[in-house]
């Protein structure tokens, strides 16, 4: 009796062990398959996903509409918060009149004002990006 105890529970702890051994396996496998969907981008941070998506699309260097579709648009295309809208050349004048021109306002959209976010969410736009985006915003 006390034998066959013995010799039921060596297969037990086995397939114990193998049981888990199988379950460790398969969550790693659904790990790595889930990877890729449940990467987050984070602004300011490099996204090599989105990256890859970019320059394929865009062929490598962004044009400033590329820049304005992807980052202003969102707020300058209808004016929320405030926002002069993309064309109203008389709205953006009038802000660069009051704050020394082109370089007035642009300073502003790199630093930031008000409701209007640093680099207008844009982290990685260069200054020079920034301002071709304006330019074509404004027509200034
Ligand atoms: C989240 C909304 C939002 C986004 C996105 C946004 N802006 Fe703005 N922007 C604003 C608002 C609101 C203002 C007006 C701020 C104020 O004067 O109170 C503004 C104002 C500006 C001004 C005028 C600053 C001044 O000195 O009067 C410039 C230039 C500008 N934005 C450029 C950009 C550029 C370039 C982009 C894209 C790269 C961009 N914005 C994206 C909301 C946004």
């Amino acid at each position: 009796m006390n034998l066959m105890k013995k010799m039921l529970a060596v297969p037990a702890a086995v397939l114990a062990l193998w049981a888990v051994t199988a379950q460790a396996t398969t969550d790693e496998a659904i790990a790595e398959r889930l990877k890729p969907v449940g990467e987050v981008c984070i602004m300011g941070e490099e996204c090599k996903g989105v990256e890859t998506v970019a320059a394929s699309a865009g062929g490598g260097a962004r044009t400033a509409d590329d820049i304005i579709a992807k980052h202003c648009n969102a707020c300058h295309g209808t004016g929320v918060l405030g926002a002069p809208k993309i064309g109203d050349s008389a709205a953006w004048k009038e802000r660069a009149d009051h704050q020394g021109g082109l370089d007035g306002i642009l300073a502003k959209a790199i630093s930031g004002i008000n409701a209007m976010p640093p680099k207008g969410t844009c982290a990685d736009c260069s200054d020079d990006e920034l301002r071709a985006a304006i330019q074509k915003m404004s027509g200034l």
